[in-house]
């Protein structure tokens, strides 16, 4: 592990005015504001859809072949050639939906590449860095790893380099019932009697960019000619629009005024890809870098904000949701495990604040958000896990994600945090940003979920939390952060930042608590 102490000391102190090499331990004895955190439990957000807490996985680099896919044949432990360490974690993280096979690779990926005895699929190129695509992961080996997991599938349809029909033959094969039709039979000799029963499809990938370079006007024009008369074959179909780039508004206008602009076609979501890109590099920074990077994944608040008012002003009805499809930190590459995993990066604790601030978001924005997908699952940008052959290591990211599973499912109510912000430099500019932020859910029976990221790099915060109407009988802790702000898990140390759980004695209407410095925390509360 890098170092921070000696990195901060070289790269000065920031704002927050840590002295040069001064360990982050003494700042802690440092003086702290107090912040309220309010718990409205009268005031519903909307029930928080588990897929909020969805996945992304592409033929990249070593996210599918090394990180998923090992082979049958392979020395690490595995069903069916999916990596068994893999599926374990994950059941671990609830039932969510896994979106696949791309990305950029979709929009170039012929599906029937991907079925039948495995020694007659062709090799392809590959998209990305040229690698050749062997096709061993297709269909069923994907669908396999859905099932093994317990997750729903999303599949990407091919637009920049497909057909419509080549798309409505991929639905029919997996949704179609047994002796049904031609392509139904095929799937069933290809070893799937039961439809895979996909609902969510997604027509297209970054539309704007590497699915075709499209305006919106001409994209919109294919999705209606994609998705006009699909076979749904008893499943309520979910088809997905590529949406912007960030917060391009001017892509969602156009492309729901020319939705508008005839009949309207079929429309579940539209989906925007987020990447708050990065600050420093992957594990050295500066403790302005770390608030920076933070603002940055904070922005996904204000694009979901102006996105959900953008559609509604050609969607009045607001039947069409908005998924995030993609989302992440992207650092620069450097730190990756194994030369041939295409953008892997080393997460550290201040991923996982990113992580959590951004699910703190979608779980504030319950009535709006569908899904979401962090980019991507294993060996890439934002991942949960890191694999080389037969190591494994679960990041910073996967503590997150397992720690906000009691809001699956669970009721959003609103939240309001006071503390004084905390300033840094971005460059020349002066910036500001959340001492606190959070979200808390209503669950089963008395159960209240509060989770609450804490950024201050290096002092701690008492928050005096305040239950709307409501008493606590008991409130359980769960924090994770550590002393080096760069700190992370490798294969040989796989539990340096882990989540560490405590009972309190805390209970009543209201009850103080310190947040760590650069924590992410969570409160079991039961409700008296
Ligand atoms: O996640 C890597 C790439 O980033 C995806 O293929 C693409 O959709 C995005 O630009």
């Amino acid at each position: 592990m890098i170092d921070r102490r000696g990195f901060l000391g070289a790269a000065g102190a920031g704002a927050i005015g840590l002295a040069a090499g001064m360990p982050r331990a003494r700042a802690r004895a440092a003086t702290s504001a107090g912040a309220t955190v309010d718990v409205l439990l009268d005031e519903p957000i909307g029930r928080i859809r588990p897929e909020i807490y969805s996945h992304f996985t592409e033929h990249i680099g070593g996210v599918i072949y090394d990180g998923i896919w090992v082979g049958p044949d392979s020395k690490v432990e595995n069903v069916g050639g999916i990596r068994k360490q893999l599926v374990d974690y994950m059941k671990r993280l609830g039932k969510v939906a896994i979106r696949w096979p791309g990305g950029c690779f979709a929009d170039i990926y012929h599906w029937r590449d991907g079925i039948g005895p495995v020694e007659k699929r062709p090799r392809r190129f590959g998209r990305w860095r040229e690698v050749t695509e062997p096709n061993t992961f297709g269909t069923h080996e994907f669908m396999r790893f859905c099932r093994l997991c317990g997750d729903e599938p999303y599949f990407a349809a091919n637009v920049g380099a497909g057909d419509p029909t080549e798309f409505q033959h991929w639905v029919e094969y997996c949704n179609a019932p047994a002796g049904s039709t031609t392509l139904a039979d095929e799937r069933v000799a290809n070893g799937d009697r039961d439809p895979f029963k996909v609902a969510y499809w997604g027509v297209g990938n970054e539309s704007w960019g590497c699915g075709g370079k499209f305006t919106p006007e001409d994209y919109c024009k294919e999705y209606r000619r994609f998705t006009e008369w699909v076979p749904e074959y008893g499943v309520k179909l979910k088809l997905v629009a590529a949406g912007p780039n960030g917060n391009d508004l001017d892509w969602t206008r156009r492309f729901l005024a020319k939705w508008l602009d005839g009949a309207r076609a079929p429309l579940h979501a539209f989906a925007a890809h987020y990447y708050c890109g990065t600050t420093g590099h992957a594990l050295e920074f500066s403790v302005d870098q770390w608030y920076e990077m933070l603002h940055k994944g904070n922005y996904m608040e204000t694009l979901v904000r102006d996105q959900w008012a953008a559609m509604g002003e050609f969607d009045r009805e607001r039947r069409v949701k908005l998924i995030i499809d993609e989302w992440g930190a992207w650092h620069p590459e450097g730190t990756g495990i194994n030369p041939n995993h295409q953008f892997e990066q080393m997460g550290c604790l201040r991923d996982a604040l990113v992580a959590a601030l951004t699910l703190d978001v979608f779980n504030r924005h319950a009535d709006k958000i569908d899904m979401a997908n962090v980019a991507q699952l294993i060996n890439n940008i934002h991942s949960l896990f890191l694999a080389d052959g037969d190591r494994f290591v679960c990041t910073p990211n996967f503590h997150v994600f397992e720690m906000y599973r009691p809001h699956h499912g669970a009721t959003s109510v609103r939240v309001e945090a006071q503390a004084p912000g905390v300033s840094f430099k971005a460059g020349d500019r002066e910036e500001s940003i959340f001492r606190v932020a959070g979200s808390a859910s209503k669950g089963e029976g008395k159960a209240v979920t509060l989770t609450l990221v804490h950024s201050h790099a290096s002092e701690p915060l008492e928050a005096e939390i305040r239950l709307k109407g409501a008493q606590a009988a008991s409130v359980r802790k769960v924090v994770l952060t550590h002393e080096e702000l760069n700190a992370h898990n490798t294969f040989d140390a796989p539990d340096v930042v882990a989540p560490v759980a405590s009972a309190t004695d805390l209970n009543g209407g209201a009850f103080r608590v310190v947040l760590d410095p650069a924590s992410v925390t969570r409160l079991d509360v039961t409700l008296a």
